[in-house]
């Protein structure tokens, strides 16, 4: 991993930090920019700082446990404070593509237990229109190809002509939920409400990586400081 861009994420990291409080109940996301932000939390933990957290992915669960964060369940623990997870991309009013690490779905369903979600990103992941990024659609691995069929036809419905990778290809990759993931290329995405929709109708698609009116702020890390973006 380049060092500049690692720095860029503890900035961000640091920067969300700052809005935590202690008691909070926390979600916390995957990524290597969130593993930043769980490398922070660490040293408050260290220092006596009272926070409880809910891991989006086994792999942020196995790094808190390392670094000695507190973890509970979203069983025990349904409604949380805040979440603080990283975007592969983010538009100006806060909609973001997620999913390049494959824990969109955990990631999902902690953001929206949350009273507030904050994006933590470099500055690159900034773009006027989403789409440039593949959007990540996990579907069970029951009835692939069927699914796979009905997802190119909502794709083709909406005036998308896309190709749909299955992620990891002859060796699937298998998501914390046992689900697989594939990956669609649309360049440009022009309604995302309407393609989110579409989606989600499709029997076998579990959900996709993008959150629609869930992040609250970001703090995006660039070569010129911290910038606090809210929709
Ligand atoms: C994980 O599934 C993703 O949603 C991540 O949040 C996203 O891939 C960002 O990861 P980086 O911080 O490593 O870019």
């Amino acid at each position: 991993r380049d060092a500049m861009s690692e720095e860029l994420k503890r900035k961000a990291a640091e920067a969300a930090l700052e809005e935590v409080t202690s008691g909070m109940r926390l979600g916390i996301g995957t990524g290597s920019t969130a593993e930043q932000f769980v490398r922070a939390l660490a040293e408050k933990v260290r220092e006596g700082f009272s926070v409880i957290g809910v891991p989006t992915s086994e792999r942020t669960a196995a790094l808190c446990t390392e670094l000695g964060v507190p973890l509970t369940t979203l069983e025990a623990c349904p409604e949380l404070d805040l979440t603080i997870d990283g975007a592969d991309e983010l538009d100006l009013q806060l909609r973001l593509i997620k999913g390049g690490g494959g824990a969109l779905l955990r990631e999902k369903i902690v953001a929206t237990a949350s009273l507030r979600m904050i994006v933590i990103a470099d500055a690159s992941k900034k773009v006027a229109r989403l789409g440039a990024f593949p959007l990540p659609v996990e579907v069970v691995p029951f009835g692939l190809g069927a699914t796979r069929n009905a997802i190119a036809r909502a794709l083709a419905d909406l005036g998308y002509d896309a190709p749909i990778l299955l992620r990891g290809g002859d060796t699937p990759f298998v998501t914390d939920g046992g689900h697989h993931i594939l990956d669609i290329d649309l360049r440009e995405i022009t309604d995302a409400d309407a393609l989110s929709r579409a989606l989600l109708d499709i029997p076998g698609v579990v959900d996709h990586g993008l959150f629609l009116g869930i992040a609250d702020v970001a703090y995006l890390a660039g070569a010129n400081g911290v910038e606090r973006l809210v929709p």
